[in-house]
């Protein structure tokens, strides 16, 4: 496929949009963008965060640290200024309309940045499964953070991503949910790729 084709993800912390995404991209041969690794460079790089930005750099991205909690939490407060958002704006809707179709993840993918998009879905999980994932992640990459403080440190992310004023984290009017609570990652892969087949008018 040569023309843009842009699948949105939207969702709270720990729902599956990562993995989903990049079993999608995998499958349709889609180029992927967890947009969420781009508010936690700007995070962690310090400083100010509107300057940071601006100037952000696919070394910045590299950094191993941007998968930390803390790295989240710092994530969701710069997420929550208007000149950050806009100053990543651009980058992320070239992405999006790149040949050969592309996958982003992210809070307001669907809302905001690609309004247009093919497929909008929007990944939702329990509170307390999401933050077992969470945890079972950070104690697989040696975190000794406890369960209890990854669920409320996910319940006080998510409650700021949902009501700050700019492109606050909601579905999109025509987006699909997909709750994976009681779904194994492959029924969820499954229901997500679906949907592009649909759309694809291959389903
Ligand atoms: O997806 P993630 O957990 O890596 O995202 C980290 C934070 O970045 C999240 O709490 C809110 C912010 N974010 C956002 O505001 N908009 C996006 N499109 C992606 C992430």
């Amino acid at each position: 496929m040569t023309e843009p084709f842009t699948v949105a993800i939207d969702g709270p912390a720990a729902a599956g949009k990562g993995t989903i995404s990049r079993a999608v991209a995998a499958r349709f041969g889609f180029a992927h963008l967890d947009t969420g690794l781009l508010y936690r460079a700007v995070g962690a790089k310090g400083g100010d965060p509107v300057a940071a930005a601006k100037d952000l750099r696919p070394e910045d991205l590299a950094r191993d640290d941007l998968r930390s909690a803390e790295a989240g939490i710092a994530a969701s407060r710069v997420a929550a200024i208007p000149d950050v958002r806009a100053a990543l704006t651009d980058f992320q809707r070239a992405f999006a309309r790149r040949a050969g179709g592309a996958v982003l993840d992210g809070r307001d993918i669907g809302t905001v940045i690609c309004p247009e998009a093919e497929v909008k879905l929007y990944v939702t999980a329990s509170d307390e499964v999401r933050a077992e994932r969470r945890w079972r992640e950070l104690r697989d990459n040696g975190d000794t953070i406890s369960l209890v403080q990854v669920l409320d440190d996910l319940r006080a992310r998510d409650a700021r991503d949902r009501e700050r004023a700019t492109a606050p984290m909601r579905p999109a009017d025509d987006a699909l949910l997909l709750d994976t609570t009681e779904l194994t990652i492959d029924s969820a892969v499954e229901k997500a790729c679906k949907a592009i087949e649909r759309q694809l008018g291959q389903g």
